[in-house]
């Protein structure tokens, strides 16, 4: 038999007792060795200085009632047994030090008596198994002796709670993630990261990831995530920056009063009130114009804002997302968007992965396209098994770019589906899909022969550029790659003004006009690999 060691708090209220009376009123410490069927054969009683008296009385009745029972006073001094991060502290302390001996000893923290912060400390720190036992609760019952209850947070009923909260992290998770179970390790952690915070933070979220990675559906996720946790009342307002040109761009973000401008016939709310106490989604935030940032910025810290033509502070309590696919460390280095704007959503920042980052997940992707084309036509869509293998094999080889990421994926299989006889997609509808999405992907890099710029920026930054801008710089490179060094390609580049000028500055020129679209010199070092060019 083990020895039984009871460890407890003296209860400076419960415990008290003096004169004759206290044998007639319950104290819980007492009863912890007054037990028929319980015998403790040593009671660590931890104690304030304050309650020494208290003590004496108890360590004497103790003695009489139970006298195989060796009483341990311990001094533990609390400034305030009311403060959590304190008492856990001094009860962690005592937990690390004492010397507990589980193989010959069994322990039993009473928690009856103390604070109610002391007595979550006890049960936290069982729980965590830094107190190796179990918890004893006594209760006072018509027997002035009263009961005890021995709780061992091990016992599968307790962890059936755990259980269930770890199934609820999995459902949240999965919500997340559409239901679609994803393989992929980097996605994955990314997706469990972004439960944790959506649930504990109100702060803004910043989504990155190339176009079709799924950053709208997320933040809508989020957003129904938090709805159903009752972590939020108000609605999901998405807007996209690329969308709000001019003038109406401040007043559709931020509201006007009625006759502000010419056409304002009415009030308008914004779309900033219109989020109070939900979320704001801005996608492509990147596109959204100086003055509009610096609104936002305001509106996010103080959360307040002032609506055109008006002259005084509205307020709007909301969560920003923030989804782009620019680099928009980039943009803050060109002078296009503000510096503390983006540090400010940048707090909590998560790239989603392209389609081609994720190879494990195109399978279970394609069957949730399938499922999702059958419930939107009612027509249940399957491959053929050669096909599926054709598709599969094509989706998962080097040829397939998947440059609008889901959003290509959804299209094949849309096209497949409906172009698909009695919903059975076959060899002949895969072979035609293939063309089709290769075409597709072709037909983006081909334009203009934009061969380098294509490689140095991301599709949807050259879309935003005037050709003319596009055919130069392609130029410019063409010339960069054969030369080993700024000042090189420079002297090359500006041979006939160099000759001008006073000092010589190619090397800055050349450098400065790259910065403006981002590019620098390692860039185009990078490429040089690729070109395969004789190099000055
Ligand atoms: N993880 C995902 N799995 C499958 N489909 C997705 C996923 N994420 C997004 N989609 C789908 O892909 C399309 C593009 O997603 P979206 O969120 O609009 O991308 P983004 O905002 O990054 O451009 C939508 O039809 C969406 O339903
Ligand atoms: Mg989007």
């Amino acid at each position: 038999m083990k020895k039984k060691v009871a460890i407890g708090l003296l209860g400076s209220t419960l415990d008290k007792g003096f004169g004759n009376k206290r044998w007639e009123r319950w104290r819980p410490s007492v009863s912890v060795c007054q037990q028929p069927d319980l015998l403790i054969n040593r009671f660590e009683l931890l104690y304030q200085s304050r309650s020494e008296k208290i003590m004496q009385v108890l360590v004497d009745d103790i003695q009489q009632i139970s006298p195989q029972t060796q009483i341990i006073p311990q001094a533990m001094q609390f400034e305030n047994p009311w403060d959590f991060e304190e008492v856990y502290e001094k009860l962690y302390q005592f937990a690390i030090t004492y010397p507990f001996k589980p193989e010959e000893e069994d322990y039993l923290f009473h928690i009856t008596t103390g604070t109610h912060v002391a007595q979550i400390c006890f049960f936290l720190l069982t729980e965590s198994h830094h107190f190796p036992g179990r918890l004893l609760q006594t209760s006072p019952a018509k027997d002035i002796c009263g009961t005890y209850t021995i709780i061992d947070l091990d016992l599968s009923c307790y962890d059936r709670i755990a259980a269930r909260f770890r199934q609820e992290l999995k459902n949240d998770i999965s919500f997340l993630k559409s239901g679609i179970d994803t393989a992929n390790p980097q996605f994955n952690l990314l997706i469990e990261q972004i439960e944790k915070v959506a649930l504990k933070t109100t702060e803004p979220i910043l989504l990155t990831g190339p176009t079709g990675a799924g950053k709208s559906l997320l933040a809508n996720r989020i957003y129904q995530l938090k709805k159903q946790k009752q972590l939020l009342e108000g609605n999901f307002i998405e807007v996209n920056c690329a969308t709000l040109k001019g003038d109406q761009a401040m007043s559709s973000l931020f509201g006007h009063k009625k006759g502000a401008f010419t056409g304002a016939v009415s009030e308008r709310p914004g779309l900033l009130r219109s989020a109070h106490q939900g979320i704001l989604f801005l996608d492509e935030i990147g596109e959204l114009k100086l003055d509009e940032q610096a609104m936002l910025l305001r509106a996010i810290e103080e959360k307040r804002f002032m609506p055109l033509g008006s002259d005084s502070d509205v307020s709007s309590d909301f969560q920003l997302i923030c989804g782009t696919n620019r680099d928009l460390g980039k943009k803050v280095q060109r002078g296009e968007f503000r510096e503390d704007l983006f540090a400010r959503i940048n707090l909590w920042h998560f790239d989603l992965p392209g389609l081609k980052e994720r190879p494990q997940d195109i399978e279970p992707n394609i069957r949730y396209e399938l499922k999702k084309y059958e419930e939107k036509t009612g027509i249940h869509l399957s491959f053929n098994q050669e096909a599926w293998q054709d598709f599969l094999n094509f989706a998962l080889s080097p040829q397939a770019f998947w440059k609008a990421n889901f959003r290509d994926l959804n299209a094949a299989v849309t096209r497949m589906g409906t172009l698909a006889n009695g919903g059975r997609i076959t060899k002949t509808d895969v072979a035609e899909e293939k063309k089709r999405l290769l075409l597709s992907w072709q037909e983006k890099s081909d334009q203009h022969g934009l061969k380098l710029l294509q490689q140095i920026l991301p599709e949807d930054e050259i879309v935003q550029l005037d050709l003319f801008d596009q055919l130069t710089l392609e130029q410019i490179l063409q010339v960069c790659v054969h030369y080993s060094s700024l000042s090189k390609a420079g002297r090359k580049l500006f041979s006939i003004s160099r000759s001008r000028k006073k000092s010589i500055n190619d090397a800055d020129r050349l450098k400065k006009y790259l910065e403006k679209y981002g590019i620098t010199w390692d860039d185009i070092l990078l490429l040089k690999g690729v070109a395969g060019t004789h190099i000055f």
